[in-house]
């Protein structure tokens, strides 16, 4: 194939048929854009999807993670322990909440957060008489982090959990549930007290910008509606000025979605099964090949019991002898370039949070997280959506181990 036939591969991309496209044209000639029968159905169908009691559908994930720390809590002075892997967008809502991050550190062979740093952080907090109000595990690439650890350290200190499922939606983990082995669902809220959702055309289903927080807590739904709307309810409220009334209870905002995108999330939901299984078929693909090339790049490890939902494929250049950290992060670096010349754009999941200036100068982030740093030198997230041939696979494969090897 000469340059110019050279499929772009990007490191995600959603796959949008004309079955979404109608059911988008459907609800643009309808009566209602915004606030009207969509958002309730795509929440049921995440209800469904998830296993989770109630699904608050938002403008989109940050939203989300913003409006389940004003639901945990979270208020000026509060602590939040979070993963230094992952988005900024899981240490801004604490920080939009008034609180501030405490640094968590992950296993560089999976990206997941550690419980052992989590009770670092907790120690630490301790020590100066205080303690987290949430503990924020992220579901990195896919994979659920070791919750029923996190729910543990989180009841003993009275903490609430927030998952950031943005990336496990379709995601099994078997973990202990009460004293059970229990097959826990992305986002399904059996261990955490809330889960957000992104739907970002590179998640698994899209709504172009979107988000949810799914919860099974009554009391926890009504306030995230609530907030979702300007704090504004109608619920349980004397009528007598009229049927119009309504009161501000809690400064909330607007973040709600529109019936234009929901329409086009239940028609995406109707494909989660088939994306996921395709995302998986993609990865297996890639873990056999890149078997036989266990010197040069390595896969992210998934547990034991674990089924990922494949957000992200990363792979991690293997250390060559004598090699340090700065020498495999120059490496890296050479082969993104070379991958891209090649027209395959990966990137990089994440630079670690705690290393941005905003979180520095805000006086969080100046922990020192071994783990992070290892796997930040050295991971590279490869091609992963589902309209991936098996071809594609190969070829991102040869040019992997062409430029890596
Ligand atoms: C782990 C994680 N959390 C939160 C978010 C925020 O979601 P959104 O982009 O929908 O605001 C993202 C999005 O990329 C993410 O990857």
């Amino acid at each position: 194939m000469s340059d110019r036939e050279l499929r772009p591969l990007p490191y995600g991309k959603q796959s949008i048929d004309d079955e979404d496209v109608a059911e988008v044209v459907r609800v643009l000639r309808s009566d209602f854009l915004t606030q009207g029968p969509e958002v309730a159905r795509f929440e049921a169908a995440l209800c469904e999807a998830t296993g989770a009691r109630y699904a608050v559908a938002v403008a989109n994930g940050t939203a989300a993670l913003h409006l389940a720390c004003l639901a945990a809590g979270v208020r000026d002075g509060d602590v939040g322990v979070v993963p230094t892997i992952t988005f900024v967008a899981s240490g801004n809502a604490v920080r939009y909440a008034g609180g501030s991050v405490a640094f968590a550190d992950v296993d560089p062979d999976t990206a997941l957060v550690t419980p052992a740093s989590i009770e670092a952080r907790v120690s630490e907090l301790a020590a100066k008489g205080k303690r987290p109000k949430v503990i924020v595990p992220v579901d990195m690439t896919g994979a659920i982090a070791d919750l029923a650890a996190v729910r543990a350290i989180a009841d003993r200190v009275g903490a609430v959990v927030i998952e950031d499922a943005a990336h496990s939606l379709g995601a099994r983990r078997l973990l202990d549930v009460g004293g059970r082995e229990t097959e826990v669902r992305g986002a399904s809220c059996q261990l955490a007290h809330m889960a957000i959702l992104s739907f970002h055309p590179v998640k698994h289903v899209t709504t172009g910008e979107g988000g949810a927080v799914t919860t099974n807590d009554e009391a926890l739904y009504k306030e995230l509606c609530d907030l979702r709307t300007h704090g504004i309810t109608k619920q349980g409220l004397e009528q007598s000025d009229g049927p119009w009334y309504y009161e501000q209870r809690v400064l909330g905002f607007n973040y709600r979605i529109t019936d234009i995108q929901c329409a086009l999330g239940t028609s995406q939901m109707r494909k989660l099964p088939a994306f996921i299984a395709r995302r998986r078929e993609v990865a297996r693909r890639y873990d056999a090949a890149f078997a036989a090339h266990a010197s040069v790049v390595r896969p992210l490890t998934v547990a034991a019991g674990s089924d990922s939902a494949y957000h992200l494929y990363v792979v991690r250049l293997v250390a060559r002898d004598g090699e340090d950290e700065a020498g495999v992060a120059a490496r890296r670096k050479a082969l993104y370039l070379a991958l891209a010349e090649q027209k395959i754009y990966t990137q990089v999941h994440y630079i670690p949070v705690h290393r941005q200036p905003d979180f520095r100068r805000a006086g969080m982030g100046h922990e020192h997280l071994p783990g992070a740093s290892a796997y930040y030198a050295s991971c590279l997230s490869l091609p992963m959506f589902p309209a991936m041939t098996d071809a594609d696979v190969d070829r991102v494969v040869e040019s992997v181990v062409r430029a890596a090897g």
